[in-house]
């Protein structure tokens, strides 16, 4: 998966001196040597996520159709630029156990080469050990190609991220339901606020319209009917 295939480009070209067939020979080269060649595969995962305190498997396998022999392999981690090895190791030829050397504390090979496994486990993980770990070997029957994988480790604290995303969640629904209710309350009062200021106004309408029907109608209309008829 993430096995790299720097090298082949400088030994290629041997085989044909023109620049771009030795191109189409590196293109076709990279195809078949990518079946037949070493592969290093952390599998399907390159992100894990584990809780501090925990003891992490970090998993690397390496296949090869051509087979291996002293097979170099090493683990390294990297954080923020700097370089520490954790465990490297020599695998005589297949289904030959590895012998190995641990340079960290906390860390020990739990691979096997009859399942070639060089995985390695992390025990009692703080939040320094974030960062990328490098899966490294370099088989000597390809011409020492360097294949390696990374996986990146995040350490979480989950009590804490537990926590966080409930009072989230919760803060986040309570907020929601509150904002809900007070739009309705708004849109209710301001409804109800229009409603009343039209009935205030139909009724002042009503009112004033009535009283000046009543005042017309009544003894003063007269009058104003008097004044009316004259204008008109
Ligand atoms: C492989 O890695 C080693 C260091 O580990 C380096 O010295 C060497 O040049 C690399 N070889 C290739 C072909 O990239
Ligand atoms: C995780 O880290 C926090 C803060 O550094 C610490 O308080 C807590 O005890 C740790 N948890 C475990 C399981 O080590
Ligand atoms: C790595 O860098 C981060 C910030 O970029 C810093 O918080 C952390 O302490 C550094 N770790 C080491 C081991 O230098
Ligand atoms: C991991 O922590 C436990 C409990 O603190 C301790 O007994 C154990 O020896 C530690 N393991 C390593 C490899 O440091
Ligand atoms: C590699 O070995 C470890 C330890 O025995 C095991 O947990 C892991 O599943 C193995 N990985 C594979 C891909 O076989």
């Amino acid at each position: 998966m993430a096995s790299t295939d720097s090298g082949s480009s400088v030994s290629a070209p041997h085989r044909s001196g023109d620049l771009f067939h030795a191109g189409l020979a590196v293109a076709l080269l990279l195809g078949v040597w990518s079946v037949g060649g070493l592969e290093v595969t952390t599998g399907k995962v390159s992100l894990i996520e584990a809780v501090n305190g925990s003891t992490v498997l970090l998993p690397c396998n390496y296949h090869s159709c051509i087979g291996i022999k002293n097979l170099f392999f090493k683990w390294t981690f990297r954080n923020n630029g700097s370089e520490q090895a954790l465990c490297e190791g020599n695998i005589p030829a297949e289904k030959i156990e590895p012998t190995y050397s641990i340079s960290h504390d906390r860390v020990t090979f739990v691979g096997s080469s009859t399942t070639s496994n060089i995985s390695i486990l992390l025990w009692n993980i703080t939040f320094e050990d974030e960062g990328q770990y490098i899966c490294f070997a370099r088989n000597p029957k390809e011409k020492n190609r360097n294949h390696s994988a990374v996986l990146t480790l995040r350490v979480v604290d989950q009590m804490k991220e537990v926590d966080n995303t409930l009072t989230v969640l919760i803060v986040s629904v309570l907020g929601g339901v509150i904002g809900l209710v007070v739009i309705i309350m708004v849109i209710k009062a301001l409804v109800v606020h229009f409603l009343l200021k039209d009935d205030e106004k139909n009724k002042e309408c009503l009112v004033t319209s009535s009283g000046n029907d009543n005042t017309e109608n009544g003894l003063s209309g007269a009058k104003a009917d008097n004044k009316g008829t004259p204008k008109a």
